[in-house]
């Protein structure tokens, strides 16, 4: 049987939960594919004692060239986060005819245009069904299943540690800081939490989805943000007395032959599905012109996540191994006009 060799960049909570995921699954997957999975390198910064999961001395590497150096790796896991390094990572694995499966939603969102023409360019892919919704199976059926349907809107709740945040708020009481501190115990909150708390993670996501919905590339810099550092608990305690909670909404929506980008916190009335979406739950709602669709599920965690990153693996070594890498490219979109929007 033929082997597919994986290496791992990054061994946090989503890398973690990957292998995991993996190698739980490597016997249903190999009979299902009739190809042999096997990850051969894992690649992290510092090897602490004390990990939670225990990995065989010989693929433990701190070097990225070992994986990306390596010709007999065909699938490559960028599990690091963030732009620097992760991007000339995985452009070196792209340029080198590898497939790449990643995350990492401000990679996408602010370099996906480069990386996709990389992929187009090297034979090769992509996948990111990770970086937006965790667990939410939403990239694979925004790209295949509703490609022929005409989307008009999606509106989501995309980041799992704002939505903890405020639920505590709104159920326990608890005070911001306190419930920012477990979300980051919680393994949920990114290395830097301003960039969920400001916003700025949520903004990646939809962006991410504006451009998969509305076939277009979209400027991330032009998302309108808002975050949640100025929500009290006192302002969730009127809004429930007035008949609202409040959510950190992502919208996308079509004007026309333009786009309205925002992430921002809104009052929802306590009767809106979305009002019920607790804790490190995510919920995506698409309005198409034929229908209305809500996902629901979690959108952070390492096992969650982890699933979602070995689904892009068998698509990737179905790809391989019937010899269609490079088909699934966003290299001929327009870009797309975001319309700009007052505070
Ligand atoms: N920090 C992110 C969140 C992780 O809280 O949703 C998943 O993208």
């Amino acid at each position: 049987m033929r082997q597919i060799k994986v290496g791992v960049i990054g061994f946090g909570t989503v890398g973690m939960g990957t292998v995991k995921a993996l190698w739980n699954q490597k016997e249903e997957i190999e009979k299902e594919l009739g190809v042999g999975v096997k990850v051969v390198k894992i690649v992290d910064k510092e090897w602490m004692i004390g990990r939670p999961m225990v990995v065989p001395p010989d693929i433990k590497s701190s070097d990225p060239s070992e994986v990306i150096d390596d010709p007999e790796i065909e699938i490559v896991v960028e599990a690091m986060g963030g732009i620097d390094p992760a991007f000339d990572y995985v452009s070196q694995a792209l340029a080198r005819g590898k497939t790449v499966i990643t995350p990492n939603k401000e990679l996408i969102a602010k370099k996906g245009r480069e990386l996709f023409q990389l992929s187009a360019e090297n034979e090769t892919d992509v996948y990111f069904e990770g970086a937006v919704g965790g667990g939410i199976p939403i990239i694979h059926t925004l790209k295949e299943q509703l490609l022929g349907d005409d989307i008009l809107e999606v509106i989501g709740i995309v980041n799992g540690t704002t939505n903890y945040i405020l639920s505590e708020m709104s159920l326990r009481k608890t005070s911001f800081e306190k419930a920012l501190e477990d979300a980051k115990r919680k393994g949920f909150a990114e290395p830097i939490p301003t960039n969920d708390v400001e916003g700025y993670d949520s903004t990646y996501k939809i962006a991410i989805l504006a451009t998969l919905c509305f076939h277009g590339r979209v400027d991330v810099e032009k998302v309108y943000r808002e975050g949640i550092t100025r929500i009290l608990t006192d302002d969730i305690e009127y809004a429930r007395e007035l008949g609202y909670t409040i959510k950190l909404l992502a919208i996308a929506r079509r004007i026309g032959e333009d786009i309205e980008l925002r992430v921002q916190p809104v009052l929802l009335p306590l009767s809106h599905p979305l009002s019920t979406v607790f804790g490190v739950e995510n919920a995506i709602y698409v309005r198409s012109r034929t229908r209305d669709l809500t996902f629901r599920g979690p959108g952070a965690g390492g096992d969650a996540t982890g699933s979602a990153m070995v689904g892009d693996i068998i698509d990737a070594i179905r790809n391989i191994k019937y010899e269609a890498r490079g088909r699934v490219g966003c290299t001929c979109m327009r870009d797309l006009t975001v319309l700009p929007m007052e505070s």
